[in-house]
């Protein structure tokens, strides 16, 4: 990953210098894209990627399309299932090769909202990020400007890319039409949102009363706003020892072992199994290990405190979390595959 970081610096060189500007005739909204609530405030959308029709189609493409992996096997879809609000079903999914990574693939439901990107947070854009994976040799294991090479042969990509930017396929074309499609992956028709929109009848009571539950043991003190998360990175008292020391890894500096970014808790449902590895196998874990008031790790957050919780609590609190599942969005999601 460090490697793959020192190797970013350079290709993001490629990729910032970029090439014209993007044709400006396009309709800023597609048709068939969620629509964002008016309760998750705004994404922020860098000025030289705003959001057009032919862009999206061209980044839907480019998602689905192993083309993007070295040896034509793995496409980002293939770790980020859409059946899964966009995340894994397992602990960790296989790449090129059937690599396997150490880390949980994360959700890519409202994404847009997200103030940096991988687990510890080292990657500003989602245009950068997309060199992440493109690199990660146990994700796609390829290089950027092979994949331009590549689409540049390949008449059905220079058409989509002529009509998105005017130009041909470039590194430059290539993230940002990922990144436009990705900030799309709205999720805002849960339960939870009706309810917030004034449905009142969108929450049961036993949902109300697993609000006031969440509050009580102190999630909502790391997991709030519209997203459940404030995305600050911390240590939620997982482990004694850190198999993978998070945002160490960037800073080495041991105050940040064990920091991870704050996860969102939409779509929990379909995001099983649980944190940045994946170890924690159903939402009834999550809570036990929460309420043994985590491993005690040095780093531990001082909010993660011992709690007792009673069956009918609990039963409460799964129902409030259930609510925060978006069924609407993993059906749109489902239909996007070319
Ligand atoms: C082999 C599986 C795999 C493939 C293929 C893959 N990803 Fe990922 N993705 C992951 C994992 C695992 C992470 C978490 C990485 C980390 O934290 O270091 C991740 C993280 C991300 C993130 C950051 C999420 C966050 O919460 O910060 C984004 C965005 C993303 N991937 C988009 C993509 C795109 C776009 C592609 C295709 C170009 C892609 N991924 C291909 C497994 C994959
Ligand atoms: C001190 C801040 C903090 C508190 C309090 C907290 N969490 Fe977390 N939570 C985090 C962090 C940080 C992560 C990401 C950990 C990781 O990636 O391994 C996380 C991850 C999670 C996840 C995993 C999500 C996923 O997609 O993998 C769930 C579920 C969760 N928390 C639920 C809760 C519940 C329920 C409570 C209340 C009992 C709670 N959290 C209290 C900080 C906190």
């Amino acid at each position: 990953m460090l490697c793959a970081r020192l190797h970013l610096v350079f290709v993001s060189c490629i990729v910032l210098i970029g090439c014209k500007k993007p044709a400006d005739s396009e309709p800023s909204v597609v048709w068939n894209v969620p629509e964002t609530p008016q309760h998750f405030g705004a994404q922020f959308i860098p000025n030289d990627n705003p959001l057009s029709a032919l862009k999206w189609e061209l980044g839907r493409q480019l998602f689905f399309d192993p083309q993007l992996s070295s040896d034509g096997s793995t496409s980002c879809s293939s770790c980020h299932l859409p059946s899964h609000a966009f995340g894994g079903s397992s602990p960790t999914a296989p790449g090129v090769g059937g690599a396997l990574g150490t880390r949980n693939v994360p959700v890519l439901s409202n994404i847009g909202w997200h103030p940096y990107f991988t687990r510890e947070g080292g990657v500003p854009t989602l245009e950068m990020q997309v060199l992440v994976p493109i690199q990660e040799t146990n994700e796609l294991n390829h290089n950027i400007v092979l994949i331009a090479e590549q689409l540049n042969s390949d008449s059905l990509y220079i058409k989509m890319t002529q009509d998105a930017f005017g130009v041909d396929p470039s590194p430059y074309t290539i993230t940002r039409a990922l990144s436009a499609f990705e900030r799309t992956l709205i999720s805002g028709t849960s339960a939870y949102d009706r309810w917030l929109e004034g449905d009142a009848s969108a929450l049961s009571q036993a949902a109300l009363r697993g609000q006031d539950v969440f509050e009580s043991i102190g999630c909502g003190q790391c997991h709030s706003g519209p997203q459940f998360s404030d995305f600050e990175l911390r240590n939620n008292g997982l482990f004694v020892v850190y198999p993978d020391s998070g945002l160490y890894r960037l800073t080495l500096n041991p105050d940040d072992i064990g920091k991870f970014k704050t996860a969102s808790l939409r779509n929990l449902s379909y995001s099983a199994p649980y944190m940045f590895d994946g170890s924690v196998a159903t939402l009834d874990d999550v809570i036990n290990q929460y309420a043994q008031g985590g491993s005690n790790h040095f780093n531990q957050a001082a909010a993660i405190q011992p709690f007792e919780i009673t069956a009918a609590e609990r039963m409460d609190l799964k129902a409030f979390l259930g609510a925060l599942d978006d069924p609407q969005f993993v059906a749109w999601g489902e239909t996007l595959a070319p």
